[in-house]
């Protein structure tokens, strides 16, 4: 019987637990990507609240290309110092920390008039309607030297590994997902050709790092479209690749669209409260980790510690990585540690995206809110 609290070890990370905070832009770092003082708390109050493992909120690997405001930002090395202060800082509370490096493309609204967007092909995202332009091959040898070069900066910042963030609709989930890659050529078409950049930055990445850096993704199990999106088939296919060629763990998210076409499909859907509506990819993610060696996250929905230890036992998930729960209440897990059946106060309301800082609604005044993409 596996349970939430034990220790694990994933290559040279040991894990005090199986929960894991899931990557989340606070909306607070400096208009070029730096630390601040207000974002450094927020990270330390989730360090000494329980949880083994930290996601940061993506950070942008090319200066030009910030899909929001006041993100982190990772794409020269004058970042190194700043970073490497941090990352002690945190693991000196016993946490591992993750950074989540991300290219936007078209889904973001932040200066899209005045900058260049780079897309698959010519598709205008159905959430921002921003039209990317189409990407040339050697902008793509451009978009795999950014990714590797930037893992290379979170090494030696001592961050305890990187993830690539390749779900949401960012760039590298458009690649996957039919809908946005309509190309001709060999990284378009089936899902051999749409995985293709995604392998390129793996491998790269990995001859930036070595081989036993651990390096995570964070894809989508199905985009969760009844019509051309990414099916479980083709992700167990890019899944299996990367673990050929060495990723180090999997965390599934899914579904890019919160529409009117497709309400509370996306993947941080509202109104979480009754136990089956909880952890809402596990069952697709469930599909896929049964054929996978590498540890798999599973992300989405996560609210009570008996459902995450359910699936623990009953599917090949190992770990669970929490958003908007630790986003209310850095200090959940402790309190999950004393009491299993402790609710959160989250009611997956959806407000924490605000403009001054994304902060729960519950944890700030005033109460005013904006919905940001993410
Ligand atoms: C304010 C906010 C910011 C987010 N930022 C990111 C991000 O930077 N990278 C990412 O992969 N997902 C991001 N997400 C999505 C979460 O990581 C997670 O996938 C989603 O919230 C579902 O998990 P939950 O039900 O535990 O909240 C964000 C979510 C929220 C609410």
């Amino acid at each position: 019987m596996k349970t939430l609290f034990e220790e694990t070890r994933i290559g040279s990370m040991t894990l005090k637990n199986r929960m894991w905070r899931a990557a989340t832009w606070l909306n607070m770092a400096s208009d070029t990507g730096q630390l601040t003082k207000r974002q450094e708390k927020v990270y330390l109050d989730l360090a000494k609240g329980g949880v083994g493992t930290i996601i940061t909120g993506y950070a942008f690997v090319i200066k030009e290309e910030q899909p929001n405001p006041n993100m982190l930002g990772i794409y020269d090395d004058s970042f190194i110092p700043e970073y490497k202060k941090f990352t002690e800082t945190i693991q000196a509370e016993g946490v591992n920390i993750v950074m989540q490096i991300v290219y936007g493309g078209s889904f973001s609204s932040y200066l899209t008039d005045s900058r260049t967007i780079w897309g698959p092909s010519a598709v205008a995202h159905p959430l921002t309607e921003v039209v990317p332009t189409e990407m040339t091959q050697d902008n793509i040898k451009t978009l795999v030297s950014a990714f590797a070069l930037a893992a290379g900066r979170v090494k030696t910042a001592g961050f305890d590994g990187v993830e690539l963030h390749g779900a949401h609709s960012y760039l590298l989930s458009q690649f996957l997902s039919p809908y946005f890659n309509r190309r001709s050529d060999e990284y378009g078409g089936p899902i051999e050709n749409r995985a293709r950049v995604i392998i390129e930055i793996l491998e790269a990445v990995r001859k930036e790092v070595g081989p036993d850096y651990p390096v995570f993704i964070k894809m989508h199990c199905t985009d969760d479209w009844d019509d051309n999106g990414l099916t479980v088939d083709e992700s167990l296919y890019v899944a299996l690749e990367l673990e050929k060629r060495g990723i180090t763990g999997i965390e599934f998210s899914g579904g890019n669209m919160d529409n009117e076409n497709y309400p509370n499909k996306g993947p941080g859907r509202g109104g979480i409260l009754k136990a089956e509506k909880q952890s809402y990819f596990a069952e697709a993610t469930a599909k896929i980790a049964e054929h996978l060696k590498i540890p798999v996250i599973s992300v989405g929905g996560h609210r009570s510690p008996e459902r995450m230890e359910e699936l623990l036992n009953a599917t090949a998930i190992q770990y669970f990585s929490l958003g908007r729960v630790l986003h209310s209440e850095a200090d959940i897990v402790n309190r999950w540690q004393q009491d299993k059946t402790a609710k959160p106060r989250c009611i997956s309301c959806n407000k924490c995206w605000y403009k001054n800082g994304n902060i729960c609604i519950l944890n700030r005044e005033p109460i005013v809110s904006t919905h940001v993409s993410m």
